[in-house]
């Protein structure tokens, strides 16, 4: 949550700032600021909004300094407003900091700052470790940064200026990522990778409690010791970095549609389609440990949560291993002790959810193995678990995630069959399983090729204010994502229900007004779910039926079907999720929503 961009060098700093922080901008985006140091002065600018209400309230500032920060603010401590908004000036302003993160003992500090005369100008937990900084400063800004950090409890990344030295800047980080960027013409800093696209791919990742010191041609890391740290230099792909749009009006929209290819690239180079057999590159160095593994405890947050409540179905029931997902800001406070044989199979997109990482260094505590499936590489998340398994997926910059949810789903395939083969199974029925994930990219762009259809469907109940999602099973997280996508980037409320549960509470709902998405594919529940479905129509309700095509018994039932194309019983979640990332995107599209950045949301909740 919020983003830091900070550059160093013989260049202006103002576009290498702006263009970060648009690319920073999913990690919140209720205000933006920045700031220079120029002719002696302070240059701040801070707006509330988005980084185009900042870009448009410096039009025509002519700012020629190289050395500034930037930050695109998701509030936690106060409103989102101008005065609440990064860079935050400590002392008689002498510093000038942005922050990712929060100060926990904040209130503690502010007493005691406000005891020795601290004025203070905005309800933001930041401005107390501006003020902090200031006051710790002796002549050199990484000490006084660490003596902050030492009295301050939290994450936090953070990137700092002090007016005694213009042209330097430090930065830290404690579990908020932090990373640097090396170019020819200065350094930079930035919380994600994303904001060197076009600038540089020569990276250096920050470890927890380093503190790095830049200048236009020299960058230096400390450890909390304050000893001098050597640090690789990592060569970042494009791929990593790039955030373009290639012509779809939104990202949302254009990851749905990159699903195909999202599928193809978590099983490429991974599963032979001949043989049915599966190497998991990341998971070499512990294969031993997870044939032993007793149990396996699925962690994460959001729609990482629904994609690891798949993979507890699919692993049990396939794989014969004792798997369980758990909410990982509930799983982190849970007070239990597990068997030295359990693993723990931490789930995130960004690698940076703090409950998630949280989760993770709980399960380490315990001595158990801690694996990783991760999109971003190089995230937290990445370098702290013992071993694990990347989504290769690209960018996701929607804030409502899609592709990834996807992406791991067919992950937790790869895992199954992996799991499989490691205790011996049955390689014939493999082979039809790999031969059927094989040819699940062409009926993704089957399920993508409704989109027409599934654009009228949401024209005709985009207005209705509360909706159900009801699946079965495997299905049952496909319910859970849909009402999420819907709720996230429409407000329209909606709820998922394991479709058994319906009749405990949910169809006190039903009623003309209230659509239902029923997820009724022809798997084995595929009657118990015309059973739902019948008991919504016999209370009036509108069904919006996602079925297996030619399904006719549904199809005269329902008010609306999309067909999805035959396939395994487990893999009619990785088409069925389509058609309600397509429902929410045209609903929250012709409600006029901000679908890409929808209100209060942001994508990496590096905070807890
Ligand atoms: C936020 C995002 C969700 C995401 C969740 C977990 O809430 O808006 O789209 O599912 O975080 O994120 P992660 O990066 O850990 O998968």
């Amino acid at each position: 949550m919020c983003g830091i961009i900070a550059y160093v060098g013989d260049q202006p700093a103002q576009p290498i700032i702006l263009s970060g922080l648009r690319a920073l901008e999913y990690r919140g985006y209720d205000s933006a600021g920045f700031v220079v140091r120029e002719n002696g002065q302070w240059r701040r600018w801070r707006a509330s909004g988005p980084v185009a209400a900042l870009a448009a309230k410096m039009n025509g500032a002519s700012i020629r300094s190289g050395c500034g920060l930037g930050h695109t603010r998701w509030a936690t401590h106060g409103a989102p407003t101008e005065v609440n908004a990064h860079p935050h000036a400590g002392g008689q302003d002498e510093v000038m900091l942005v922050h990712n993160g929060i100060v926990e003992n904040f209130s503690r500090l502010k007493k005691k700052l406000a005891m020795v005369g601290t004025v203070f100008v905005s309800e933001t937990d930041t401005e107390v470790l501006a003020h902090l900084i200031a006051l710790c400063y002796a002549g050199d800004l990484v000490s006084a940064v660490a003596e902050a950090m030492s009295r301050t409890e939290g994450p936090l990344g953070i990137a700092v200026m002090h007016r005694a030295r213009p042209d330097e800047i430090v930065v830290a980080r404690r579990g908020s990522p932090m990373l640097l960027g090396l170019t020819d013409r200065g350094r930079l800093a930035a919380s994600d990778a994303a904001a060197f696209a076009g600038w540089t791919d020569q990276v250096i990742y920050l470890a927890d409690n380093e503190i790095a010191r830049l200048t236009a041609d020299s960058h230096q890391v400390f450890d909390a010791r304050s000893a001098r740290v050597d640090k690789v230099v990592t060569t970042i792909s494009p791929a990593e970095t790039a955030a373009e749009l290639n012509g779809f009006p939104h990202f949302m929209r254009k990851e749905i549609y990159e699903q195909a290819e999202t599928a193809a690239s978590a099983w490429r180079g991974r599963l032979d389609p001949v043989t049915g057999a599966v190497k998991l590159g990341g998971l070499l160095d512990c294969q031993e440990r997870l044939k032993n593994c007793s149990e396996l405890i699925i962690a994460a947050c959001g729609t990482s949560y629904y994609a690891g409540l798949y993979g507890q179905y699919l692993l049990s029931e396939s794989a014969g291993l004792d798997a369980r997902a758990e909410i990982a800001s509930e799983f982190r406070y849970c007070q239990r002790s597990y068997p030295a044989a359990a693993a723990l199979l931490a789930i995130s997109q960004s690698g940076e959810t703090a409950d998630t990482l949280a989760a993770v260094r709980l399960a380490q505590a315990q001595g158990l193995l801690s694996l990783g499936l991760v999109n971003v590489a190089g995230s937290t998340l990445a370098r702290e678990t013992a071993a694990g398994v990347y989504n290769h997926a690209g960018p996701e910059i929607g804030v409502a995630s899609t592709k990834i949810f996807l992406s791991q789903l067919a992950i937790f395939n790869l895992l199954a069959l992996f799991w499989r083969q490691l205790h011996g199974r049955d390689r014939a029925e493999d082979l039809a399983w790999a031969q059927a994930l094989v040819g699940l990219p062409d009926k993704i762009r089957q399920v993508l090729a409704l989109d027409n259809r599934i654009a009228a469907i949401a024209e005709r109940f985009c207005h209705y204010p509360n909706w159900l999602f009801l699946g079965r099973h495997f299905n049952y997280p496909v319910a859970l994502e849909g009402a999420l996508k819907l709720k996230e980037v429409s407000y329209i409320h909606a709820e998922g229900y394991a479709a058994g549960e319906m009749k405990h509470g949910p169809i006190a709902l039903v009623s003309p007004e209230v659509p239902t998405v029923a997820i009724a594919p022809a798997d084995r529940l595929r009657a118990k779910m015309i059973g739902n479905i019948m008991e919504v129509k016999s209370r009036r309700g509108p069904v919006i039926a996602i079925i297996t095509a030619g399904d006719e018994e549904i199809k005269e039932l329902a008010d609306e079907a999309i067909e999805i194309p035959p396939t395994l019983d487990w893999l009619y979640p990785l088409l069925a999720v389509i058609p309600g990332q397509l429902l929410a995107y045209h609903a929250a599209c012709l409600l006029g929503r901000n679908v890409d950045r929808p209100r209060n949301l942001a994508k990496s909740v590096t905070v807890e």
